[in-house]
């Protein structure tokens, strides 16, 4: 049967935003209203050309994300890999390179990552799947796993960049609202 409903493009919180900073919870059951919001932020991603999207970067505390990292070098073909209630089995060795997020906009800074990790998880109906995967993946699944524990990435650059970077995240983060919410504009 075709699916009626269009995805909704769902506002995108930034650095300063409360949601970004809870530990998100996990889903225990795979409604239609679950469905429907990760068709919503799989089409949020897309819409802001971004190579992953997590739950609370939409404002909800829920621990599911999506990443589709090579989109871009495969001429816009997409295929979104959809990742529920996640947990990490192996890392192996560590790499750096840069990281940018859309909650930090206008921020690219390096990280170092595990180079190699095998995920598990369900996917985006319900059933369990399991990843091993390294290079851009495996950082696109730490850097997604990280917004379900209230992490971003500038937490994990040095002291030293932090300093420099210490404007611009107050730039970001003074456009939050006074109920904790950032959607880049103040709405007081
Ligand atoms: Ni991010």
């Amino acid at each position: 049967m075709m699916k009626s409903r269009k995805p909704n493009s769902l506002h995108i919180r930034l650095y300063g935003d409360k949601t970004l900073r809870e530990v998100a919870k996990p889903i225990t059951e795979f409604t239609d209203e679950v469905k429907n919001f990760i068709d919503d932020l799989t089409f949020t991603m897309y819409e802001k050309d971004g190579v992953g999207l997590a739950a609370p970067q939409v404002g909800r505390s829920l621990r599911i994300f999506v990443v589709d990292p090579f989109w871009f070098a495969n001429e816009g073909k997409k295929n979104p890999l959809v990742l529920v209630n996640p947990e990490f089995k192996e890392f192996k060795g560590e790499v750096e390179s840069d990281e940018g997020c859309l909650s930090l906009p206008g921020i690219f800074e390096p990280v170092h990552r595990a180079e190699r990790v095998i995920i598990e998880g369900l996917n985006g109906k319900g059933k369990k799947v399991r990843y091993e995967t390294d290079g851009l993946f495996a950082r696109a699944l730490q850097h997604e796993y990280d917004h379900l524990d209230g992490i971003l990435f500038v937490d994990k650059v040095t002291k030293l960049k932090r300093i420099f970077l210490k404007k611009k995240l107050n730039d970001i983060q003074n456009t939050t609202d006074k109920n904790g919410k950032n959607i880049g504009e103040l709405l007081l």
